[in-house]
């Protein structure tokens, strides 16, 4: 496994066999089952697959986790290459961003809400960085997991607007036996926050029931799911969220193919979740 933290390496790599199929895995490293579940879908899919490790400076708030960032490079090369990858990027921030760097790439609309409403200028960096990626590696197709569903969203409509020629490809959301979703920042967690911590993805299954069972009244989701975290130790609820998974906007009335998500601090950790579910009939 080629690990490099040169761009004409990864270019001289990728162009080896220019009829070769490459998928490609962006993450920020301190790797889990979740990201290892795209490595293996790339791997799968692809001829050759290439991840990328770099945590993005431009992707946080200056009040953000950046330094605090977990780093675990080693373990997360291991299971890369156990994973069956062929080359991992991992840039610092100069390679990435040296003196004189000064290009932004926006995405109008899906990202003002949701998180980009609660993280302003997030979204901003992780364009400006997958762009990069993207020109970088130029693969055939491109894995991001549905956990960051806003992320996805934003990202298809940065391929389809810039014309990259890739295939985003959306992988399930990988989650701990008791359902709560897996995430780098779960380590933050105390062992009672963490038990806390499942309210995410029981207050999602609940709605999914409301949903199954005939509610179409989507403030009555978002109520129950504020009550919900309300109700639970060490929880605050930073919004939750009923929204077309078109353009995230919020509904009133449920029906077609929609998005339930919500922002939770734990702690002090912030915790995100979501299930999409498609073809609901109305009632
Ligand atoms: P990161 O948070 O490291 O996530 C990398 C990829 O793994 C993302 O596509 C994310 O959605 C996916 N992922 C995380 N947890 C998952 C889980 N439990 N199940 C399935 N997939 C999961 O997202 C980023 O990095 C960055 O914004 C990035 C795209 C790399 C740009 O910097």
């Amino acid at each position: 496994m080629l690990v490099t933290q040169n761009i004409t390496e990864i270019r001289q790599a990728r162009w080896a066999d220019p009829a070769s199929t490459w998928g490609l895995v962006p993450t920020m490293g301190a790797l889990h089952a979740g990201h290892i579940s795209l490595a293996e879908r790339a791997v799968a899919e692809n001829d050759k697959s290439c991840a990328t490790i770099f945590v993005n400076p431009t992707q946080f708030a200056p009040t953000d986790d950046l330094d605090k960032y977990p780093r675990t490079l080693e373990r997360d090369l291991e299971m890369l290459e156990q994973a069956g990858i062929n080359m991992v990027f991992t840039p610092t921030p100069a390679v990435m961003y040296p003196d004189g760097f000064g290009t932004r790439v926006l995405v109008d609309g899906v990202t003002d809400r949701l998180e980009g409403e609660h993280r302003p200028g997030h979204f901003d960096g992780v364009t400006q960085v997958v762009s990069k990626l993207f020109n970088i590696v130029q693969p055939t197709r491109a894995y991001f997991g549905q956990k960051d569903a806003q992320q996805t969203v934003v990202l298809k409509k940065l391929v389809r607007d810039l014309n990259f020629n890739l295939d985003l490809i959306v992988c399930p959301t990988v989650r701990e036996p008791d359902g709560l979703a897996m995430s780098s920042r779960n380590r933050y967690l105390s062992a009672e926050e963490r038990q806390h911590a499942t309210v995410l993805y029981q207050s999602l299954s609940q709605a999914a029931e409301m949903i199954e069972n005939g509610e179409r009244d989507a403030e009555n989701i978002r109520q129950m799911i504020a009550d919900k975290v309300k109700s639970t130790p060490h929880a605050e609820l930073i919004y939750s969220s009923v929204a077309s998974n078109l353009d995230l906007s919020e509904l009133e009335t449920i029906s077609g193919n929609i998005l339930i998500s919500l922002a939770v601090l734990v702690g002090d950790t912030r915790l995100i979740d979501n299930f999409m579910i498609d073809g609901i009939e109305p009632m």
